[in-house]
């Protein structure tokens, strides 16, 4: 596909003769590794982490919750076109996050042909709305390039979060252009119309430290896949902003939980189970 600015810049190309226009570089991403962990092995019969899990990392026992609802046509239209727009509450935040998702796979751990890829459609170094970040699992890499936006929790209480006309107005409202003109003019505000949620899912998050890194343990409840009771998803996940650092500590961190016998040697596929499952 040729967004509006490459097409441009082969017009002027041809116009004018030939390396005039310069491509933009590509995005700089950074990294996010995301290990599962054996819900048997590391929640007690509360549901959440153990102490010897919680002590391992350093973590305390509260921990800060997070709503979640997915929006998309049953047919899943906006999914399977590449895209993902969340509604999230945090807890102690005031307002609703709004995220628009573009995802783009990382074939044989080709991060640079992922990003070269994403440059061509339009997303390029110069689109600084534009946050890119490789999410880094156990066999599985995935490039997401996200644009992040606000709306008002005024009127909302605790961890609610908006009904199926708020949210899709909250997220028609903020859509950005390169969502709503993906497959053609207003494509991503016109499928928002009729969509309708996936999920909520209201995980918990703990906060710890690993290795001088800032770990994070979550816990999603997620419908099972008889739709009749609650599978728990528990990722471990860190950010950095260095690849190198990525590939070290997520062999690490996978040395470590295997050791302990909590490690699940699967890719984590939360977005996935809750477009399928809700
Ligand atoms: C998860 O942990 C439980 C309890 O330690 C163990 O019995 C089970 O085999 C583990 N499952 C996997 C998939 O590793």
């Amino acid at each position: 596909m040729h967004g509006p600015r490459s097409l441009f810049a082969i017009i002027v190309s041809a116009v004018l003769g030939t390396s005039l226009v310069q491509a933009a570089s590509n995005m700089v991403p950074d990294y996010e590794v995301k290990l599962l962990m054996n819900a048997t092995a590391v929640l007690g019969t509360d549901n959440k982490l153990t102490a010897t899990v919680l002590s391992t990392f350093g973590m305390p026992t509260t921990v800060t919750k997070m709503n979640v609802q997915f929006l998309d046509k049953s047919n899943k239209e906006i999914y399977n076109a590449g895209w993902s727009p969340r509604i999230r509450k945090t807890e102690d935040e005031d307002d609703f996050e709004l995220t628009y998702k573009k995802r783009y796979t990382v074939t044989s751990g080709n991060i640079d042909a992922a990003l070269t890829t994403a440059n061509t459609e339009g997303f390029d170094s110069t689109d600084t709305n534009y946050d890119a970040q490789i999410e880094w699992g156990y066999q599985k890499q995935t490039l997401s390039i996200s644009r992040k936006k606000s709306a008002s929790g005024s009127g909302y209480s605790g961890m609610d979060l908006p009904g199926q006309s708020k949210s899709r107005t909250f997220l028609i409202d903020n859509a950005p252009g390169k969502f709503d003109d993906w497959l053609s003019n207003g494509w991503g505000t016109t499928a928002l119309a009729s969509a309708r949620i996936f999920g909520p899912v209201l995980a918990k998050r703990s906060i710890g430290t690993w290795s001088s890194l800032q770990i994070y343990i979550e816990v999603w409840p997620i419908k099972d896949s008889a739709g009749t009771g609650i599978e728990y998803i528990v990722e471990a996940s860190f950010k950095t902003t260095s690849r190198t650092t990525a590939a070290t500590k997520q062999a690490d961190l996978i040395a470590l939980l295997t050791n302990k016998g909590w490690f699940l040697a699967q890719d984590s596929l939360k977005t996935q189970l809750i477009m399928d499952r809700y």
